[in-house]
């Protein structure tokens, strides 16, 4: 979906020439999958609904998935110096500019749903809901502060799974809910519950791919293991890690087949993530 860069750029432009600018520059097209606003907006494809007006709404979220992953990679949280195959943006530019660029990301984000013509007042005042409570302190930062207290421990595969559903599974969540207020359906619920299911079989992936493919294949070092982090692998082990991986990827077609989304659009977005390497 070329729109999402073109509109990431758009967003770039209006920025004041600085440093700030340049590593929002660098982090924000440098890469991403955008996986969080490809899925709400084919979500919205799927569901008979054009979503090119509603691109904004759906930026929000990788723009904050975005701040996210600035700030997880500072010394004081993952300390991590590759990331998409790239110096992460501490290490190209410097500590307080990361962190700032993390701060504009994530205000600047909630102007993109105020300034889109094509929400209702209601639409954006419920986007924003959904927004900060899955980014938040009940969210995606809570889930990060979870992971950094278990560094060094054993925890159970319970605790594993909450941690990931907030740190990873909220946003995906957030943006399929995002696309639930827009076709204003019933159905949020049921997208929370399929965000849900998509977010933790990407972590778990993320753990398997983490400890099988080399820094250079998947783009980011080995931190994990590096910080001793409970992961589904350091836990269950590979084998293990692989059989729960295909119990949910079992519920998950269940849940496909009962949201109508068999054979669309949709359906196939998940399976390029199901099958992904990077
Ligand atoms: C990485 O997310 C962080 C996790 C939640 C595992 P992505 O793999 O979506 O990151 P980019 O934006 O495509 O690099
Ligand atoms: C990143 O989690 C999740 C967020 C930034 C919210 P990880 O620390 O496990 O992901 P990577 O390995 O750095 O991408
Ligand atoms: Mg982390
Ligand atoms: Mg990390």
């Amino acid at each position: 979906m070329s729109t999402i860069e073109e509109r990431l750029k758009s967003y770039i432009d209006t920025l004041p020439k600085s440093k700030l600018k340049d590593a929002i520059a660098y982090v924000l097209l440098g890469g991403g999958k955008r996986i969080r606003p490809i899925l709400g907006m084919t979500l919205l494809e799927s569901k008979g609904v054009d979503p090119t007006p509603y691109i904004d709404a759906f930026l929000v979220v990788e723009m904050i998935h975005t701040y996210s992953l600035i700030h997880d990679d500072l010394p004081a949280m993952d300390d991590d110096s590759l990331r998409r195959g790239k110096p992460t943006v501490h290490i190209a530019f410097d500590e307080a500019t990361a962190i700032l660029a993390g701060d504009a990301l994530l205000t600047d984000s909630f102007k993109m749903v105020v300034n889109n013509n094509h929400l209702s007042a209601l639409q954006k005042v419920q986007i924003i809901d959904i927004i900060a409570s899955k980014a938040g302190s009940m969210g995606m930062v809570f889930g990060q502060i979870k992971d950094i207290e278990s560094e060094n421990k054993k925890i159970t595969i319970e605790d594993l799974n909450l941690m990931y559903e907030l740190k990873t599974a909220n946003l995906i969540q957030a943006s399929l809910m995002i696309a639930g207020v827009i076709l204003s359906e019933q159905e949020i619920k049921s997208y929370e519950e399929l965000g849900y299911y998509i977010g933790l079989i990407f972590q778990i992936q993320d753990d398997i791919l983490e400890y099988t493919l080399s820094p250079e294949e998947f783009g980011k070092s080995k931190s994990d293991d590096i910080r001793n982090k409970p992961t589904y692998v350091s836990l269950l082990g590979l084998d293990e890690a692989n059989e729960v991986l295909t119990k949910y990827v079992a519920t998950l077609n269940r849940l496909i087949d009962l949201l109508n989304i068999k054979d669309t659009a949709m359906h196939t977005q998940i399976k390029l993530l199901l099958n992904r390497r990077k």
